[in-house]
């Protein structure tokens, strides 16, 4: 099976494609995790990204695309893919097509996370992640079990994105709604858009989700 979480930044597509990942056996391909894991290692897509993530723009749709596909072609074709934050763009929807197309798969959901933007901003501002493990936590919604630590590795270290200010939020949004938001209908007239209540609890916006996957 092959889904895409569509959403605008902090819909909670990497908190339930983490979620599905579990439930199903399948794996999130998040372009976001990538571009940040090339960023960290200084490799040349990382340089090339960095200034364009930290400004909330969008990084070039052949980089994103190259990644996706070295991705999978890494992964073999009988792990299902839950894409997470890809394909962002007219461009990307297309190539991304012919990525399916060329390794034998082929798109059977598209998940719309719909959301409120004013309780996106206050979501993002107050995320943060395990810097051992990446899990995702926040300061109000989702605090681990034990303050300090880590609920998945009991790692006592944590990070919050440089990109996760609010002027820069906005600009993702900016970006999410010009650029994003107009390729949901090349998925609506093939019939595989599901539109899910993003403002829903964790567990009830993943409940849906499994409603749809079956
Ligand atoms: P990316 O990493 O993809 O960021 P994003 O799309 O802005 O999405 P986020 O990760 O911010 O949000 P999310 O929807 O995953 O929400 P989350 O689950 O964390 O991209 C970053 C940058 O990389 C881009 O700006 C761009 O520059 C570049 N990039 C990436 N992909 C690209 C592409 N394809 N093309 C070009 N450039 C690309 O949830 C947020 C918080 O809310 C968490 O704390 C979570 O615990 C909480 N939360 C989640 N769900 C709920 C809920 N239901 N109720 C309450 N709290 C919730």
């Amino acid at each position: 099976m092959e889904i895409i979480l569509l959403g605008p930044p902090g819909a909670g597509k990497g908190t339930q494609a983490a979620l599905l990942q579990e439930a199903y056996g399948m794996v999130q391909l998040s372009t976001g995790d990538m571009l940040r894991a090339a960023v960290k290692a200084g490799t040349e897509v990382g340089l090339q990204a960095k200034a364009v993530m930290d400004a909330g723009g969008l990084v070039s749709d052949a980089i994103v695309s190259g990644i996706i596909g070295e991705r999978l072609d890494e992964l073999g074709n009988d792990t299902g893919v839950i894409f997470d934050g890809y394909p962002r763009t007219a461009a990307q929807a297309e190539a991304l097509d012919g990525i399916l197309s060329a390794r034998g798969r082929k798109l059977d959901h598209v998940i719309e996370l719909a959301v409120d933007e004013d309780a996106l901003v206050d979501r993002i501002t107050g995320r943060f992640t395990c810097a051992a493990c990446n899990a995702g936590y926040h300061d109000r919604y989702k605090q681990p079990a034990k303050a300090g630590v880590c609920d998945e590795c009991g790692g006592t270290e944590f990070k919050r994105r440089p990109d996760d200010n609010e002027e820069t939020v906005r600009t993702r949004m900016a970006e999410y709604r010009a650029k994003t938001a107009p390729i949901l209908p090349i998925y609506e007239q093939r019939g595989i858009v599901t539109r899910v209540d993003g403002m829903a609890g964790i567990d009830e916006v993943t409940a849906a989700i499994k409603a749809v996957l079956g």
